[in-house]
């Protein structure tokens, strides 16, 4: 039985009473706070020890019904080892439904900052609507976290980040802020790149305000990888070593369950979290078992590969699991929180329609079978959420991308980028909408969307920032969507 295997079966991160105290010259609580995967009654806590060094350090936890820790709910105790980076991962149980919870850590006589959390609703919560926002793309060195400052002050019973939590490497030109070192790759590499990250206040105050749903991109491991297959073409056995590497710190600084522990290159990601019945979010990882992209990848006209129905985008296994999943939902809402964008989006070039081999628009095979499906067992209310391509877009999902007059079978929200590309605009590209009727709305601006659902309404404000290449930016609705309980596509509100 090996190190992971043991702490999944025995629950070995529970610190035993009479654990000796540790004494710390320094809070090591510089990373923060944060929760995640809410459930009814429960949710992870986490948090990370900075600047120390023994092999393993008591971290006491506890949780209250008030922001003065006067009701306690639940305490506990957890080891924090030095192999998992004194990263903490308390599964917290027996908590009430739908309510607000405050928490903190104490370890060696230092107190951690106190985080808010929420447990999932169990009713459909008509008189109360479900209220998320959706991020992703945070490039530390393209810009200011303003975005998270202005997130945090939201009322948000989740936040979900949908991949590039971090940058492996430089990017571009535009750089107002530095990263630590240049490119990484071991372990300790990618750990000194999440605690930069993790340093930033604004984002350090979004994780302590909501509970997060988390699934990494590309950027958490290497610019577009695909499954073992590495972007510079490196054997894949050693592609593997660093896709660990990039998993493991993922895990560690992440608010996950321990069934998402990494083994090896291997990590468990794709879930379901249900808010009674009234949304499911079905979380898809859509780099791990990913086929190779197509057509030498980039931006092409569609060449025979990227027919290929051997072409996935989330392996059989995962595939399977969705659409069960999908097919057994009792909730109103289904979402599919998804890293590419799964709209067409052609772009002619010199008269040629091309298109992003990266995205399901490279795997048209493995879309045709997910739009197939949504057409015929017509799970209640599909909506897809994305990130990725750092710019907002509103698309009506069709059985037929090129046939117009086809059925809408669902409607995709992507979200920009935090930061990445630096100062966004509204500027459309010339044709864009013409070419691609089924799109409704693009820009570059950078920021985050805020859905407010119902039972009978989803509403999705495009929340923006003008800039974000100095800190100060105001925030701004620049745009909202509305989609009506059983009717497919999006409409401006
Ligand atoms: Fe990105």
């Amino acid at each position: 039985m090996n190190r992971r295997d043991f702490i999944l079966a025995f629950g070995a991160l529970a610190a035993m009473p009479g654990e000796r105290p540790v004494r710390l010259r320094s809070n090591p609580f510089t990373l923060g706070v944060a929760s995640g995967d809410p459930a009814p009654g429960g949710v992870v806590l986490w948090t990370r020890l900075a600047g120390i060094d023994p092999q393993r350090v008591a971290v006491d936890w506890e949780i209250a019904e008030d922001d003065r820790f006067r009701r306690i709910a639940k305490k506990g105790s957890s080891l924090a080892l030095k192999e998992f980076g004194y990263s903490v991962h308390a599964e917290v149980g027996g908590l009430q439904p739908g309510r607000d919870y405050w928490y903190r850590f104490t370890a060696g006589g230092e107190a951690s900052p106190v985080g808010r959390t929420r447990t999932a609703r169990t009713s459909s919560g008509a008189a109360n609507p479900f209220r998320f926002a959706f991020v992703s793309c945070q490039n530390y060195e393209h810009g200011y976290f303003t975005a998270y400052h202005h997130l945090a002050a939201e009322d948000l019973d989740v936040v979900v980040h949908l991949g590039d939590y971090i940058y492996e490497t430089r990017f571009g030109t535009t750089i107002v802020r530095q990263h630590e070192a240049g490119e990484v790759f071991t372990l300790d590499q990618y750990r000194a790149r999440y605690s930069l990250y993790r340093s930033d206040p604004d984002l350090q105050a979004a994780h302590a305000a909501f509970p997060w749903i988390v699934t990494p991109d590309d950027h958490e491991v290497q610019d577009n990888y695909a499954g073992a297959i590495s972007k510079n073409e490196v054997p894949p056995e050693e592609f593997l070593r660093r896709r660990a590497a990039g998993y493991q710190a993922y895990y560690e600084f992440m608010p996950l369950r321990r069934t998402s522990m990494p083994a090896g290159p291997d990590i468990s990601l794709f879930r379901k979290l249900s808010f009674g019945n009234l949304i499911d979010f079905h979380v898809l990882d859509t780099r791990q078992y990913r086929s190779d992209q197509p057509c030498g990848d980039g931006r092409k006209p569609r060449c025979a590969a990227a027919l290929a129905p051997s072409q996935t985008m989330m392996g059989a296994k995962q595939e399977n699991w969705l659409m069960t999943g999908l097919r057994s939902s009792q909730a109103r809402w289904n979402v599919l929180a998804n890293q590419v964008m799964i709209a067409d989006v052609a772009q002619p070039v010199d008269g040629t329609k091309t298109y992003l081999m990266d995205t399901w628009g490279g795997y048209v095979e493995a879309r045709k079978r997910l739009m197939n499906f949504l057409g015929q067992a017509r799970p209640s209310n599909p909506v897809v959420i994305t990130g990725d391509i750092h710019s907002n877009w509103v698309s009506d999902l069709k059985l037929d991308f090129d046939n117009p007059s086809s059925a809408t079978v669902g409607t995709e929200f992507v979200g920009t980028s935090i930061t990445s590309g630096g100062d966004g605009n509204d500027s459309v590209p010339e044709g864009l909408l013409e070419v691609n009727p089924h799109i409704k709305f693009f820009n570059t601006r950078r920021g985050y969307v805020r859905a407010t659902v119902t039972p009978s309404l989803w509403t999705s404000d495009y929340r923006v920032v003008p800039f974000v290449s100095r800190p100060g930016a105001p925030v701004e609705t620049r745009a909202s969507f509305v989609v009506e309980n059983g009717k497919l596509g999006a409409h401006r509100a």
